[in-house]
Order: structure tokens, then C-alpha cells, then sequence
């Protein structure tokens, strides 16, 4: 589904400002995202990409501006407020426990208990029912690079690293799921599989922000693309508005929208 201006965005930021001492990181930017859409964001590097989502996840918290979800004016402290939220999010800097197995990767910030007092009392973690529920949920998302949830993070490949959590924020984003470059470690079948992910999850209706620097991917995928540049948004244009040229132009500050 495409954006629609009589629809009110799931997730929306006014003039976010964040700075890191003299370094402006975001310079007063908008950003709106529409119920069910895939929204791409793009832009040179430093350009304010993963400080954009960081602040619209609660990784950072931006100096001014203000962030609404469904309506409602949110204070994002640090990333478990957003998830409670139901803002699932894949960092550029992957966010996975390496000595853990996949299962508890999965599962991480969220174990199954035992049943009865061993669960709700001693807290003893359910590993048969996470590793199941696991195994299911990769086949269910079509991942079929994982064969074993038992082994440890680790032990994988850079692009299964990112496999894992990009499943992770897929089976748990209730309402947005955020992806800083998912695909950049991937080999070209990974790659697709992501991209098949991103589509099932807006076909759910969960809107997704994917930030990638993979042009042919942006204008396969997205529905809207919010052009960053020098810490503000350039411009949003759609494939259908806009060539891949077009696009680079903006980023580079060669033309505008
Ligand atoms: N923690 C930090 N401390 C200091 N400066 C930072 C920090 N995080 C980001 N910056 C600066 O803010 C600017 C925006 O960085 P950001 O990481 O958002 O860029 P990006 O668009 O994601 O780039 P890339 O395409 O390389 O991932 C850059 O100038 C960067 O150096
Ligand atoms: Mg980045």
C-alpha cells in the first residue's frame, strides 16, 4: 500500500535535532511513516541515516524535536521503550549476543519460562519450547540459511549474524520494524531472502524504514524514499517520481527534488 494523505502515519518525527559536541548528526528533520508502507532512507555517508532511526528507536535520544507513535507523543529513553512500543529494530552495528545460540538470540530480552513455579518463580528459561518456536519461526520467514538454532552466534556467518536479526525484529515488531542496512554483509540469496521479508512484513501490514545504500534494492522495495542529506531531509520521492539518477542527484546535493 502506497502513502495516503488522508491516512495518519504510524510513526512520525517533527524537527529532530541531535548533536554530538561540534558535530551536527540531525539538523532539524521530519520524518513520517504510513500504515503498511515500505519507507527507504537514503543518503551519503554521515549523511544522518542511523542517527535518524537510533533517535526514532531510543538508542539515542535527540536534543530537540519530538516523536509520536499512533498519535501519542513518545519519550524513548533507551531501546527496550521503544520495543515495548512495538518498534523492532536491526542496528548497523549488529545487535546479537555472540556466545549465545540463535534460539536465544531469538528469544533475547523476551525468554519463555518453564511452565508452572519453575517458570514464574525461579525463572527457570524454557529452552526446548524457544528452540522449537525458533526453528518454526525461521521456516515461517523463509530463512533456511540457519539449519541448527543451537549454535552459538558465534560460530555463524556474517550474513547469518544479520539473518538472525532481521528474524528477530520480523517476529516481533508488532508495529514497525526498523533495518539499518540488513543486507550489506548478505550474499546475493540472503539478500533476497531479506527483501522477501521486507514485502511479508508490509503485506502483514507492519511498515517498515529500510535504510540501504543498494539503489536497485531501494526502488525495488520501497514505496517512499526520504532522500537524507547534511543531517536533513533533502526530500521523500517515490520510485514512480523519481529515477535512480534523479535520486543520487539529490543525495549528492547535484540537484534538488
Ligand atoms: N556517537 C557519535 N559521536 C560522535 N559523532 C557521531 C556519533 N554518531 C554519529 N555521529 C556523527 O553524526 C553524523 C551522522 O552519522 P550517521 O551515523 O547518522 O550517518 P549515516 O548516514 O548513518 O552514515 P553511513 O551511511 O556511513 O552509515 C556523522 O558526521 C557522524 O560522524
Ligand atoms: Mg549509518
Amino acid at each position: 500500500m502506497n502513502s495516503d494523505t488522508a491516512m495518519e502515519p504510524v510513526l512520525e518525527a517533527h524537527s529532530l535535532v541531535k548533536t554530538f559536541g561540534r558535530v551536527v548528526g540531525l539538523d532539524g528533520v521530519d520524518l513520517e511513516l504510513y500504515p503498511g508502507e515500505v519507507l527507504a532512507v537514503i543518503g551519503d555517508n554521515g549523511a544522518g541515516k542511523s542517527t535518524l532511526i537510533k533517535c526514532l528507536t531510543g538508542a539515542e535520544i535527540p536534543d530537540e524535536g519530538e516523536i509520536w507513535l499512533d498519535g501519542v507523543r513518545m519519550n524513548f529513553k533507551r531501546p527496550q521503550d521503544a520495543r515495548t512500543h512495538g518498534i523492532e529494530t536491526v542496528y548497523q552495528n549488529l545487535a546479537v549476543s555472540p556466545a549465545l545460540d540463535v534460539a536465544a538470540n531469538l528469544f533475547l530480552g523476551r525468554e519463555l519460562r518453564k511452565p508452572g513455579p519453575l517458570g514464574s518463580i525461579l525463572r527457570v528459561v524454557d529452552t526446548k519450547r524457544m528452540r522449537q518456536q525458533a526453528r518454526d519461526e525461521l521456516a515461517e520467514l523463509g530463512i533456511s540459511t540457519l539449519q541448527d538454532v543451537t549454535v552459538p552466534v558465534e560460530n555463524l556467518s556474517g550474513g547469518q549474524r544479520q539473518a538472525v536479526a532481521v528474524a528477530r525484529a520480523a517476529a516481533f515488531g508488532s508495529k514497525v520494524v526498523v533495518l539499518d542496512e540488513p543486507t550489506a554483509a548478505l550474499g546475493v540469496r540472503e539478500s533476497r531472502q531479506v527483501l522477501e521479508l521486507i514485502r511479508s512484513l508490509r503485506d502483514r501490514g507492519i511498515p517498515v524504514i529500510l535504510i540501504s545504500h543498494n539503489m536497485p534494492q531501494v526502488f525495488e522495495v520501497a514505496d517512499r524514499i526520504h532522500i537524507q542529506r547534511l543531517g536533513k531531509r533533502a526530500a521523500t520521492i517515490t520510485p514512480q517520481s523519481h529515477s535512480m539518477t534523479d535520486a543520487v542527484a539529490i543525495m549528492t546535493g547535484a540537484a534538488q527534488a
